[in-house]
Protein backbone atom coordinates (compact mmCIF):
# COMPACT_ATOMS: atom_id res chain seq x y z
CA UNK A 1 0.00 0.00 0.00
CA UNK A 2 1.08 3.89 -0.37
CA UNK A 3 0.02 5.08 2.60
CA UNK A 4 -0.06 8.74 3.80
CA UNK A 5 0.32 9.44 7.73
CA UNK A 6 -0.52 12.95 8.71
CA UNK A 7 1.43 13.96 11.70
CA UNK A 8 4.17 11.71 11.41
CA UNK A 9 6.60 13.79 12.76
CA UNK A 10 4.55 13.32 16.08
CA UNK A 11 5.35 10.76 18.94
CA UNK A 12 2.15 8.25 18.22
CA UNK A 13 3.02 9.24 13.94
CA UNK A 14 6.40 8.64 14.40
CA UNK A 15 6.08 5.33 15.81
CA UNK A 16 3.41 4.55 13.07
CA UNK A 17 6.36 5.37 10.14
CA UNK A 18 9.18 3.79 11.87
CA UNK A 19 6.93 0.80 11.93
CA UNK A 20 5.58 1.02 8.53
CA UNK A 21 9.33 1.49 6.73
CA UNK A 22 10.93 -0.76 9.30
CA UNK A 23 9.02 -3.49 9.27
CA UNK A 24 6.43 -3.47 6.31
CA UNK A 25 6.70 -3.34 2.51
CA UNK A 26 4.38 -0.08 2.69
CA UNK A 27 5.02 3.61 1.15
CA UNK A 28 4.47 6.38 3.24
CA UNK A 29 4.12 9.71 2.67
CA UNK A 30 4.42 11.69 5.97
CA UNK A 31 2.44 15.09 6.15
CA UNK A 32 3.32 17.14 9.02
CA UNK A 33 3.54 20.73 9.80
CA UNK A 34 6.14 20.60 12.19
CA UNK A 35 4.52 22.45 15.15
CA UNK A 36 6.18 22.91 18.55
CA UNK A 37 5.53 18.92 19.14
CA UNK A 38 6.82 17.76 15.70
CA UNK A 39 10.14 16.70 15.47
CA UNK A 40 11.60 15.08 12.53
CA UNK A 41 15.02 13.21 14.54
CA UNK A 42 12.39 11.16 15.51
CA UNK A 43 12.11 9.67 11.54
CA UNK A 44 16.35 9.55 11.31
CA UNK A 45 16.23 6.13 11.93
CA UNK A 46 13.92 5.82 8.47
CA UNK A 47 14.51 9.36 6.42
CA UNK A 48 16.70 7.57 4.14
CA UNK A 49 14.84 4.79 2.84
CA UNK A 50 13.44 4.70 -0.31
CA UNK A 51 9.72 3.35 1.26
CA UNK A 52 9.77 7.31 3.07
CA UNK A 53 9.24 10.60 2.09
CA UNK A 54 8.44 13.68 4.35
CA UNK A 55 6.17 16.52 2.97
CA UNK A 56 5.99 20.06 5.24
CA UNK A 57 2.38 20.88 4.91
CA UNK A 58 -0.80 22.11 6.97
CA UNK A 59 -3.78 19.55 6.74
CA UNK A 60 -5.98 22.31 6.72
CA UNK A 61 -4.24 23.54 3.50
CA UNK A 62 -6.95 21.97 0.92
CA UNK A 63 -5.31 22.80 -2.14
CA UNK A 64 -1.55 21.52 -0.94
CA UNK A 65 -3.34 18.06 0.62
CA UNK A 66 -4.92 17.66 -3.21
CA UNK A 67 -1.89 18.20 -4.93
CA UNK A 68 -0.04 15.72 -2.11
CA UNK A 69 -2.95 13.04 -3.01
CA UNK A 70 -2.55 13.34 -7.02
CA UNK A 71 1.07 13.10 -6.51
CA UNK A 72 1.00 10.19 -3.68
CA UNK A 73 -1.29 8.37 -5.30
CA UNK A 74 -2.88 6.76 -1.56
CA UNK A 75 -4.44 3.83 -1.27
CA UNK A 76 -4.97 4.50 2.35
CA UNK A 77 -5.29 7.39 5.11
CA UNK A 78 -3.73 7.22 8.78
CA UNK A 79 -5.09 10.54 10.41
CA UNK A 80 -3.08 11.68 13.08
CA UNK A 81 -1.97 15.11 12.74
CA UNK A 82 -3.78 17.16 15.77
CA UNK A 83 -2.97 19.70 18.33
CA UNK A 84 -2.91 16.91 21.43
CA UNK A 85 -2.19 18.05 24.82
CA UNK A 86 -5.10 19.01 27.00
CA UNK A 87 -3.21 21.78 28.93
CA UNK A 88 -2.38 23.33 26.19
CA UNK A 89 -6.13 23.47 24.67
CA UNK A 90 -7.23 25.11 28.18
CA UNK A 91 -5.07 28.14 27.51
CA UNK A 92 -5.50 28.61 23.96
CA UNK A 93 -7.97 26.38 22.15
CA UNK A 94 -8.38 28.25 18.65
CA UNK A 95 -5.38 25.67 16.63
CA UNK A 96 -6.93 22.79 18.60
CA UNK A 97 -10.39 24.12 16.58
CA UNK A 98 -8.34 24.74 13.54
CA UNK A 99 -6.29 21.25 13.20
CA UNK A 100 -8.53 18.89 15.29
CA UNK A 101 -11.90 19.61 13.24
CA UNK A 102 -10.79 21.99 10.09
CA UNK A 103 -7.87 19.86 9.48
CA UNK A 104 -9.92 16.95 9.25
CA UNK A 105 -12.94 18.39 7.00
CA UNK A 106 -9.94 19.14 4.99
CA UNK A 107 -8.47 15.90 4.54
CA UNK A 108 -12.30 14.30 4.18
CA UNK A 109 -13.37 16.50 1.73
CA UNK A 110 -9.72 15.57 -0.29
CA UNK A 111 -9.96 11.83 0.33
CA UNK A 112 -13.73 12.43 -1.39
CA UNK A 113 -12.40 14.48 -4.60
CA UNK A 114 -9.23 12.01 -5.05
CA UNK A 115 -11.76 9.14 -4.55
CA UNK A 116 -13.91 10.39 -7.18
CA UNK A 117 -11.16 10.30 -9.68
CA UNK A 118 -10.03 6.50 -9.02
CA UNK A 119 -11.27 3.16 -10.80
CA UNK A 120 -13.49 1.26 -8.78
CA UNK A 121 -11.23 -0.99 -8.09
CA UNK A 122 -8.76 1.28 -6.32
CA UNK A 123 -11.58 2.77 -4.82
CA UNK A 124 -13.13 -0.32 -3.52
CA UNK A 125 -9.84 -0.65 -1.58
CA UNK A 126 -8.90 1.92 -0.26
CA UNK A 127 -9.45 3.35 3.39
CA UNK A 128 -9.33 6.39 6.02
CA UNK A 129 -8.23 5.75 9.68
CA UNK A 130 -8.75 8.51 11.86
CA UNK A 131 -6.97 7.97 14.88
CA UNK A 132 -8.92 9.33 17.88
CA UNK A 133 -8.58 9.12 22.13
CA UNK A 134 -10.37 7.79 24.66
CA UNK A 135 -11.14 11.04 25.87
CA UNK A 136 -13.92 12.10 23.64
CA UNK A 137 -16.13 9.40 25.98
CA UNK A 138 -15.88 11.84 28.70
CA UNK A 139 -14.78 10.49 32.58
CA UNK A 140 -15.87 7.45 34.30
CA UNK A 141 -16.56 6.90 38.02
CA UNK A 142 -14.65 3.89 40.14
CA UNK A 143 -16.40 1.09 37.93
CA UNK A 144 -16.63 0.14 34.04
CA UNK A 145 -15.30 0.15 30.90
CA UNK A 146 -15.22 2.80 28.02
CA UNK A 147 -17.03 0.30 24.69
CA UNK A 148 -17.29 1.79 21.31
CA UNK A 149 -20.96 2.43 22.11
CA UNK A 150 -20.30 4.83 24.71
CA UNK A 151 -21.86 8.09 24.21
CA UNK A 152 -19.01 10.93 23.28
CA UNK A 153 -19.43 13.31 26.19
CA UNK A 154 -16.04 15.91 26.24
CA UNK A 155 -14.75 17.43 28.94
CA UNK A 156 -11.50 19.28 27.57
CA UNK A 157 -11.16 21.77 24.39
CA UNK A 158 -8.91 19.47 22.64
CA UNK A 159 -11.26 16.04 23.61
CA UNK A 160 -14.28 18.47 22.33
CA UNK A 161 -12.47 18.93 19.08
CA UNK A 162 -11.61 15.39 18.77
CA UNK A 163 -14.90 14.13 19.05
CA UNK A 164 -15.50 17.06 16.45
CA UNK A 165 -13.27 15.22 14.06
CA UNK A 166 -14.88 11.66 15.01
CA UNK A 167 -18.60 12.84 14.24
CA UNK A 168 -17.23 14.35 10.98
CA UNK A 169 -15.79 11.47 9.96
CA UNK A 170 -18.08 8.77 10.75
CA UNK A 171 -21.02 11.63 8.63
CA UNK A 172 -18.61 11.70 5.54
CA UNK A 173 -19.06 7.86 5.63
CA UNK A 174 -22.52 7.70 6.06
CA UNK A 175 -23.67 10.40 3.59
CA UNK A 176 -20.29 9.88 1.15
CA UNK A 177 -19.59 6.26 1.14
CA UNK A 178 -15.70 7.31 2.58
CA UNK A 179 -14.30 4.29 3.78
CA UNK A 180 -13.68 5.83 7.31
CA UNK A 181 -12.49 2.92 10.38
CA UNK A 182 -11.88 5.29 13.65
CA UNK A 183 -9.77 3.93 16.74
CA UNK A 184 -9.83 5.33 20.12
CA UNK A 185 -7.06 5.14 21.46
CA UNK A 186 -5.84 5.07 25.54
CA UNK A 187 -2.92 7.36 27.14
CA UNK A 188 0.05 6.01 24.88
CA UNK A 189 3.53 6.68 26.46
CA UNK A 190 7.04 5.12 25.24
CA UNK A 191 10.14 6.72 23.07
CA UNK A 192 9.68 10.06 21.59
CA UNK A 193 7.01 11.62 23.68
CA UNK A 194 7.31 15.52 23.68
CA UNK A 195 8.57 16.25 27.28
CA UNK A 196 5.32 18.30 28.37
CA UNK A 197 3.07 14.67 29.07
CA UNK A 198 3.05 13.12 32.17
CA UNK A 199 5.54 10.24 31.58
CA UNK A 200 8.14 12.11 29.86
CA UNK A 201 7.91 15.36 32.18
CA UNK A 202 8.98 12.92 35.22
CA UNK A 203 11.64 11.41 34.00
CA UNK A 204 13.46 14.16 32.71
CA UNK A 205 12.59 16.46 35.72
CA UNK A 206 13.65 13.64 37.93
CA UNK A 207 17.13 13.57 36.14
CA UNK A 208 17.61 17.14 36.58
CA UNK A 209 16.88 17.05 40.41
CA UNK A 210 13.79 19.36 39.70
CA UNK A 211 10.00 19.20 41.24
CA UNK A 212 7.83 16.27 39.80
CA UNK A 213 4.54 17.92 39.62
CA UNK A 214 1.14 15.90 40.02
CA UNK A 215 -2.19 17.34 39.73
CA UNK A 216 -4.17 17.32 42.11
CA UNK A 217 -4.39 14.23 44.88
CA UNK A 218 -3.07 12.15 41.84
CA UNK A 219 -5.58 9.72 42.38
CA UNK A 220 -7.05 10.17 38.50
CA UNK A 221 -6.76 7.12 36.67
CA UNK A 222 -5.29 6.40 33.21
CA UNK A 223 -5.04 3.15 31.03
CA UNK A 224 -2.14 2.81 29.51
CA UNK A 225 -0.51 1.74 26.37
CA UNK A 226 3.15 1.08 24.82
CA UNK A 227 3.25 3.61 21.96
CA UNK A 228 4.23 0.84 19.27
CA UNK A 229 1.42 -1.70 19.96
CA UNK A 230 -0.46 1.05 19.26
CA UNK A 231 1.09 1.73 15.79
CA UNK A 232 0.70 -1.94 15.10
CA UNK A 233 -2.89 -2.17 16.49
CA UNK A 234 -3.36 0.81 13.66
CA UNK A 235 -1.65 -0.60 10.94
CA UNK A 236 -4.11 -4.36 11.93
CA UNK A 237 -7.41 -1.78 11.98
CA UNK A 238 -6.08 -0.47 8.61
CA UNK A 239 -5.66 -3.61 6.96
CA UNK A 240 -8.56 -5.80 8.58
CA UNK A 241 -11.32 -3.50 10.19
CA UNK A 242 -14.41 -2.92 8.77
CA UNK A 243 -15.29 0.26 7.46
CA UNK A 244 -17.81 2.52 9.48
CA UNK A 245 -16.53 0.64 12.37
CA UNK A 246 -15.09 1.58 15.66
CA UNK A 247 -12.23 -0.02 17.61
CA UNK A 248 -11.22 0.97 21.08
CA UNK A 249 -7.25 0.59 21.55
CA UNK A 250 -5.96 0.11 25.12
CA UNK A 251 -3.58 -2.16 26.71
CA UNK A 252 -5.43 -2.79 30.03
CA UNK A 253 -3.18 -1.07 32.47
CA UNK A 254 -4.80 1.37 34.94
CA UNK A 255 -2.83 3.44 36.60
CA UNK A 256 -3.04 6.22 39.20
CA UNK A 257 -1.27 9.01 38.37
CA UNK A 258 0.77 9.21 41.48
CA UNK A 259 1.31 5.49 41.04
CA UNK A 260 3.08 6.23 37.71
CA UNK A 261 4.85 8.49 39.03
CA UNK A 262 6.25 6.76 41.71
CA UNK A 263 6.84 3.76 39.24
CA UNK A 264 9.09 6.00 37.43
CA UNK A 265 10.70 7.26 40.58
CA UNK A 266 11.95 3.65 41.29
CA UNK A 267 12.63 2.87 37.99
CA UNK A 268 15.10 6.15 38.58
CA UNK A 269 16.52 5.23 41.71
CA UNK A 270 17.48 1.54 39.75
CA UNK A 271 18.96 3.16 36.81
CA UNK A 272 19.92 6.23 37.58
CA UNK A 273 20.84 6.12 41.30
CA UNK A 274 21.62 10.11 42.74
CA UNK A 275 22.04 9.63 46.11
CA UNK A 276 18.85 10.46 47.72
CA UNK A 277 15.24 8.82 46.48
CA UNK A 278 13.55 10.67 43.77
CA UNK A 279 10.25 9.64 45.14
CA UNK A 280 11.22 13.45 47.48
CA UNK A 281 10.87 15.77 44.39
CA UNK A 282 7.05 14.57 44.20
CA UNK A 283 4.92 17.80 45.12
CA UNK A 284 0.90 18.21 44.47
CA UNK A 285 -0.14 20.98 42.35
CA UNK A 286 -3.61 22.43 41.75
CA UNK A 287 -5.53 20.41 39.31
CA UNK A 288 -6.19 20.61 35.83
CA UNK A 289 -9.80 22.92 35.44
CA UNK A 290 -12.56 19.99 34.23
CA UNK A 291 -9.70 17.05 34.94
CA UNK A 292 -11.51 13.91 34.21
CA UNK A 293 -11.12 10.91 36.76
CA UNK A 294 -10.89 7.63 35.16
CA UNK A 295 -10.45 6.50 31.88
CA UNK A 296 -10.76 2.73 31.21
CA UNK A 297 -10.67 1.40 28.09
CA UNK A 298 -12.91 -2.29 26.47
CA UNK A 299 -10.54 -3.46 23.83
CA UNK A 300 -12.52 -6.92 23.27
CA UNK A 301 -13.84 -5.77 19.57
CA UNK A 302 -9.75 -5.17 18.47
CA UNK A 303 -8.90 -8.50 20.19
CA UNK A 304 -11.85 -10.98 19.62
CA UNK A 305 -12.30 -9.74 15.76
CA UNK A 306 -9.09 -8.90 15.17
CA UNK A 307 -7.01 -10.64 16.62
CA UNK A 308 -4.73 -7.64 18.25
CA UNK A 309 -2.75 -7.99 21.22
CA UNK A 310 -0.58 -5.54 23.34
CA UNK A 311 2.98 -6.81 23.61
CA UNK A 312 4.67 -4.39 26.58
CA UNK A 313 3.15 -4.71 30.20
CA UNK A 314 3.24 -1.34 32.28
CA UNK A 315 6.17 -2.88 33.45
CA UNK A 316 8.20 -3.84 30.59
CA UNK A 317 6.98 -0.66 28.69
CA UNK A 318 8.21 1.79 31.47
CA UNK A 319 11.57 -0.04 32.13
CA UNK A 320 12.09 0.28 28.48
CA UNK A 321 10.78 3.89 28.16
CA UNK A 322 13.01 5.17 31.25
CA UNK A 323 15.73 3.32 29.68
CA UNK A 324 15.44 5.41 25.99
CA UNK A 325 15.28 8.66 28.04
CA UNK A 326 18.82 8.47 29.79
CA UNK A 327 20.18 6.72 25.93
CA UNK A 328 18.49 9.83 24.16
CA UNK A 329 19.93 12.84 25.50
CA UNK A 330 20.86 14.11 22.10
CA UNK A 331 16.79 14.22 20.85
CA UNK A 332 15.08 15.65 23.85
CA UNK A 333 18.08 18.28 25.13
CA UNK A 334 17.26 20.55 22.73
CA UNK A 335 13.29 20.46 22.74
CA UNK A 336 13.88 20.92 26.81
CA UNK A 337 16.23 23.68 25.78
CA UNK A 338 14.42 25.82 23.30
CA UNK A 339 10.70 24.42 23.08
CA UNK A 340 9.70 23.38 26.40
CA UNK A 341 11.85 24.01 29.38
CA UNK A 342 8.70 22.07 32.05
CA UNK A 343 6.85 24.83 33.31
CA UNK A 344 3.28 24.50 34.01
CA UNK A 345 0.72 24.87 31.42
CA UNK A 346 -3.18 25.11 31.24
CA UNK A 347 -3.71 26.87 34.69
CA UNK A 348 -6.91 29.42 34.76
CA UNK A 349 -6.94 32.76 36.97
CA UNK A 350 -10.65 31.73 37.93
CA UNK A 351 -13.08 28.91 37.07
CA UNK A 352 -16.73 29.38 37.67
CA UNK A 353 -18.31 26.94 39.64
CA UNK A 354 -21.64 25.50 40.19
CA UNK A 355 -22.38 25.04 36.94
CA UNK A 356 -24.61 21.57 36.68
N1 LIG B 1 -0.67 10.71 22.91
C1 LIG B 1 -1.70 9.97 23.32
O1 LIG B 1 -1.68 9.42 24.43
C2 LIG B 1 -2.87 9.72 22.39
C3 LIG B 1 -3.82 8.76 22.75
C4 LIG B 1 -4.87 8.51 21.88
C5 LIG B 1 -4.99 9.21 20.69
N2 LIG B 1 -4.06 10.15 20.37
C6 LIG B 1 -4.21 10.83 19.08
O2 LIG B 1 -3.13 10.39 18.25
C7 LIG B 1 -2.72 11.44 17.40
C8 LIG B 1 -1.24 11.70 17.58
O3 LIG B 1 -0.98 12.03 18.93
P1 LIG B 1 0.49 12.38 19.42
O4 LIG B 1 0.53 12.18 20.88
O5 LIG B 1 1.47 11.69 18.56
O6 LIG B 1 0.54 13.95 19.12
P2 LIG B 1 1.78 14.91 18.96
O7 LIG B 1 1.35 16.23 19.50
O8 LIG B 1 3.02 14.29 19.50
O9 LIG B 1 1.99 15.02 17.37
C9 LIG B 1 1.09 15.70 16.54
C10 LIG B 1 1.78 15.93 15.20
O10 LIG B 1 0.83 16.58 14.35
C11 LIG B 1 1.49 17.63 13.67
N3 LIG B 1 0.50 18.68 13.34
C12 LIG B 1 -0.18 19.47 14.21
N4 LIG B 1 -0.99 20.31 13.52
C13 LIG B 1 -0.83 20.02 12.20
C14 LIG B 1 -1.39 20.53 11.01
N5 LIG B 1 -2.30 21.53 11.03
N6 LIG B 1 -1.01 20.01 9.82
C15 LIG B 1 -0.09 18.99 9.78
N7 LIG B 1 0.49 18.49 10.88
C16 LIG B 1 0.13 18.99 12.08
C17 LIG B 1 2.55 18.13 14.65
O11 LIG B 1 3.59 18.83 13.98
C18 LIG B 1 3.01 16.83 15.28
O12 LIG B 1 4.08 16.27 14.56
C19 LIG B 1 -3.59 12.64 17.73
O13 LIG B 1 -4.64 12.68 16.80
C20 LIG B 1 -4.11 12.35 19.13
O14 LIG B 1 -5.36 12.94 19.34
C21 LIG B 1 -3.01 10.43 21.19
Amino acid sequence: MRIVVTGGAGFIGSAVCRHLVTATEHEVLNVDKLTYAGSLTSLAPVSKASTYRFLKADICDADVMATAFRDFAPDAVIHLAAESHVDRSITGSRDFIETNVIGTYTLLETARAYLSELPPSRREAFRFLVVSTDEVYGSLGPEGLFSEDTAYDPSSPYSASKAASDHLAMAWHRTYGLPVIISNCSNNYGPYQFPEKLIPLIILNGLEGKSLPVYGNGSNVRDWLYVEDHAKALLLILKTGQIGRKYNVGGGNERRNIDVVRQICASLDKLHPEGRPHDQLITFVTDRPGHDHRYAIDAQRLEQELGWRAGETFDTGLTKTVAWYLASRNWWQPLRDRVYAGERLGTLPWVATGTG
